[in-house]
């Protein structure tokens, strides 16, 4: 199928698994050409996005990239770190900017990324992937759940630190267990910045 059919008939084809290539990338990797190709999806994927920046605040790990032949089509970042619930420290993969160019959604290739992602984080001792959005139904149908945890973090704007932000977190912020543990009510406390 040629690109250019997809893009005029937005058609609901599903991709052939085979026609499109997802690469993991380490961030201190990724070359500089590649960022500018990374901003230029954010971009068009969220309106507010900052302007020649492949990230919003802070660098993720590692980072998923989509192609179709040599066209970057989608991209998640992804933050390891140690967050901590009420106290108790959890290895957790977060997940920042999730998107797909708006020409190939709905063709799973946002739910193929997420699906290695899973994969990757249940042979490496994570307890949870985490992550926040609006996009609800997206991530219920990939087995997340809603929770509605009061969060601690730092703020960090235009390069700055503000300072500590305590707020509630509800209606965004969703969890999936990779291990036994279970999620529960109280402060998560992220130990940095927000994903
Ligand atoms: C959300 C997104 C990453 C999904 O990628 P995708 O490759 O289209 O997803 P899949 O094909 O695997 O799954 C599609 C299903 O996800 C759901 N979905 C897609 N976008 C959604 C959204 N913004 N909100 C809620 N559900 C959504 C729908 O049920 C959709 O099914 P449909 O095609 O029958 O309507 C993509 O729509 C996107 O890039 N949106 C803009 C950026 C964004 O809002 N990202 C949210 C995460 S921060």
């Amino acid at each position: 199928m040629k690109i250019n059919s997809i893009q005029r008939t937005k058609s609901k084809t599903v991709l052939n698994r085979k026609e499109f290539v997802i690469e993991q990338m380490e961030e201190y990797r990724i070359p500089t050409f590649l960022h500018e190709r990374i901003g230029l999806l954010l971009q068009s994927s969220f309106p507010d996005y900052p302007i020649n920046k492949s990230y919003f605040n802070q660098i993720p790990s590692f980072r998923y990239l989509a192609w179709y032949g040599d066209e970057l089509i989608g991209h998640l970042g992804v933050v390891y770190r140690i967050i901590s619930l009420n106290g108790v420290e959890l290895r957790v993969f977060g997940i920042v900017d999730l998107c797909v160019d708006a020409a190939f959604q709905s063709m799973q290739i946002g739910s193929n990324i997420l699906k290695q992602l899973e994969s990757l984080a249940e042979i490496s001792n994570i307890d949870f992937m985490i992550l926040i959005s609006d996009a609800h139904s997206f991530y219920l149908e990939q087995g997340f759940i809603m929770v509605d945890n009061p969060g601690k973090w730092l703020m960090i704007r235009n390069s700055q630190t503000l300072g500590i932000a305590h707020r509630k977190l509800s209606d965004c912020l969703m969890v999936k267990p990779i291990g036994t543990k279970q999620w529960d009510e109280g402060t998560v406390d992220f130990l940095g910045n927000i994903f």
